[in-house]
């Protein structure tokens, strides 16, 4: 069975990917997934607000004075937490890099164009094969119109474009007014790829303490529904390579997602609830379906389920929302 893939420009053996997560910050975790199957692994995040606290901490001590190093790190009790975690992350890149043959993302997670952006260049260093740029923005303040909000993606992409030469995914949720423009936008600032859909943090709110809970639930397959559409529409009409994220459980999401037009399929709860080994069983599971209908490729079924691809591109958008709700006349 021939698995192999094209993403960001790599070759990949395999389309499953282990996205971004702190699975994936164990080396000893990165070596099984690659034994269990993975194409790539994406580490988990290193943030601008890390980046640029530590950033204030060297800056604190270079005016502080060097004689007064842990003196001054005291004025900075919350910044210490984070204090060498950069370093960290780069060996963490370089280390994973040195053990396994697979193809090691390196995930930058950040909202500005400022000074954090040039981190880039060190993981670049470090020998990661790409970045993926997570933009996590939660627009709160109402001041803000969805043509700003857009621009700050794409100057925060650019700014990071700007320093590296590895490609460059971005990873953006759904909330745009129009996100297959957003998608172009994005693919014209230099995107080599999009990861869809970012899972932001809902906080619940506990009715005992009537206060925010926080609390990061697990997806379920449900969830796939959204960047499904979302790949199936824009499959075929944009360049860079499309990732799937959120709700893959078995061999058989994976297949819906490649149907669709992805280029690679990404997971993290499965593996999360299942255990590492679940990289294995999405494995067998989808060359399984492969081999039972005489696929010899996953580029066989990649996109044939697309907007572009199917004879009724419309049941993709409102035509068959009408007729399914048609269905429930007379419940
Ligand atoms: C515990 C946990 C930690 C995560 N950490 C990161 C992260 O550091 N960076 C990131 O871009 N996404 C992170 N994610 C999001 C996942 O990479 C993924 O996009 C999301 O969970 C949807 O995929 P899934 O349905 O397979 O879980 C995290 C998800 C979970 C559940």
């Amino acid at each position: 069975m021939d698995l192999t893939t094209r993403y960001l420009g790599m070759t990949l053996r395999s389309p499953l990917i282990a996205s971004a997560s702190p699975l994936n910050s164990s080396l000893d975790n990165i070596r099984q997934l690659e034994d269990f199957g993975a194409g790539a692994v994406v580490l988990p995040s290193i943030f601008e607000e890390q980046i640029e606290r530590e950033q204030e901490i060297f800056d604190a001590l270079m005016t502080t004075g060097i004689d007064t190093h842990s003196e001054a790190l005291s004025y900075f009790p919350a910044q210490t937490a984070y204090a060498f975690d950069t370093d960290r992350y780069i060996e963490a890149v370089q280390k994973a890099v040195e053990h396994v043959d697979i193809p090691v993302i390196a995930s930058l997670n950040g909202i500005t164009d400022h000074g954090w952006v040039d981190y880039a260049e060190r993981i670049e260093e470090a020998g990661a094969s790409a970045i993926e740029l997570n933009i996590y923005f939660i627009p709160s303040d109402l001041t803000l119109s969805g043509r700003e909000v857009e621009a700050r993606y794409l100057q925060v992409l650019k700014a990071v474009k700007s320093i590296v030469r590895i490609p460059v995914a971005v990873k953006i949720g759904p909330y745009f007014s129009s996100p297959g423009h957003m998608a172009l936008e994005l693919e014209k600032a230099g995107a080599d790829g999009l990861v869809l859909f970012n899972r932001f943090y809902e906080p619940d709110i506990d009715l005992a303490q009537l206060s925010l809970k926080p609390s990061l639930e697990l997806s379920t397959p449900y969830e796939m529904r959204l960047p499904l559409l979302w790949i199936a529409v824009l499959s075929g009409q944009v360049k860079a390579s499309l990732a799937a994220t959120t709700g893959v459980e078995s061999g058989d999401d994976v297949i819906k997602y490649l149907l669709a037009g992805a280029d690679v399929v990404m997971t993290t709860s499965s593996i999360l609830r299942h255990g590492l080994g679940h990289m294995k069983v999405l494995h067998d599971q989808f060359t399984a379906w492969l081999a039972a209908r005489d696929l010899s490729s996953s580029d066989e079924i990649r996109g044939r389920l697309s907007h572009r691809n199917i004879a009724n591109p419309e049941a993709l958008e409102r035509a068959n929302y009408i007729k399914v709700l048609q269905g429930y006349q007379g419940v």
